[in-house]
């Protein structure tokens, strides 16, 4: 697994209703998180603006705006993206649109994570969509796919990292959301992992949303991850 600082493994999904209210939480956690994710929500309720601040502050930003358009809309998108200085930036694993993102990169260290099949798809959805592989066929193939085009990691659920690690080798980002201490409340997530277990299994980042953002101590939640992960690295 590559070397990354534990506190940078940790991703905290700035899922809330406003701007305000996403720059308390990052105020309210200082040092103890350095990675936040801003996902679709909150972009269009102003949230590019914050990605800019936290970026000028220091912080690392993965912006899960999951591209997906005609090649040259998303490599100009992309352009975009990687000029606001994000550090991760999520695209849909269609091949056209993986080779036009990640050929728009230029020298931006920017990094680019392929979500391969939403988790809320199962078999039936994608044939009602009119594919003709199964969600386990087509994951395997979009990751493939994926690293083809040199797209440098994958979004997917902490139960799939294990596998997906054999399948694409050690150089691909694993990146898994879902994760809930051993004792955390569950919300709407049905397979959770611990961090722990998480990173046991191959992820490098965890992305935690409301067992950080909703605690009663929200930077001592965020401080247990890091030591779990910092235990299982
Ligand atoms: O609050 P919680 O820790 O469940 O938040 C998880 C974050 O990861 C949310 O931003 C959610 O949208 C995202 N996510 C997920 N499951 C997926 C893909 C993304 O929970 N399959």
């Amino acid at each position: 697994m590559t070397m990354i600082d534990p506190r940078d493994r940790l991703i905290v999904a700035l899922d809330l209703p406003s701007v305000t209210a996403a720059e308390a939480m990052v105020a309210r956690l200082g040092d103890a998180v350095s990675f936040y994710k801003i996902g679709m929500e909150l972009t269009y309720g102003g949230g590019l603006g914050l990605a800019r601040e936290l970026i000028a502050s220091g912080k690392k930003v993965f912006l899960d705006l999951k591209l997906h358009d005609i090649p040259n809309t998303v490599a100009k998108a992309t352009e975009q993206v990687a000029g606001l200085g994000a550090a991760f930036l999520t695209i849909h694993a269609y091949p056209q649109t993986m080779k036009a993102a990640r050929g728009a990169l230029g020298g931006s260290p920017m990094k680019l994570l392929a979500v391969t099949v939403m988790t809320s798809y199962d078999d039936a959805d994608l044939a009602e969509a009119g594919f003709a592989f199964g969600v386990r066929e087509m994951v395997a193939r979009r990751a493939r796919q994926a690293q083809t085009a040199g797209v440098h990691g994958l979004i997917l659920s902490a139960e799939e990292a294990a596998e997906m690690r054999a399948l694409v080798g050690p150089d691909m980002l694993l990146v898994t959301p879902g994760i809930r201490m051993a004792d955390g409340v569950l919300g709407d997530q049905k397979r959770v992992m611990t961090p722990a277990r998480a990173i046991a299994a191959g992820a490098d980042h965890l992305v935690v949303g409301r067992p950080v953002t909703q605690a009663a101590d929200p930077v001592a939640a965020a401080r247990a991850i890091v030591a779990e992960i910092a235990g299982a690295a």
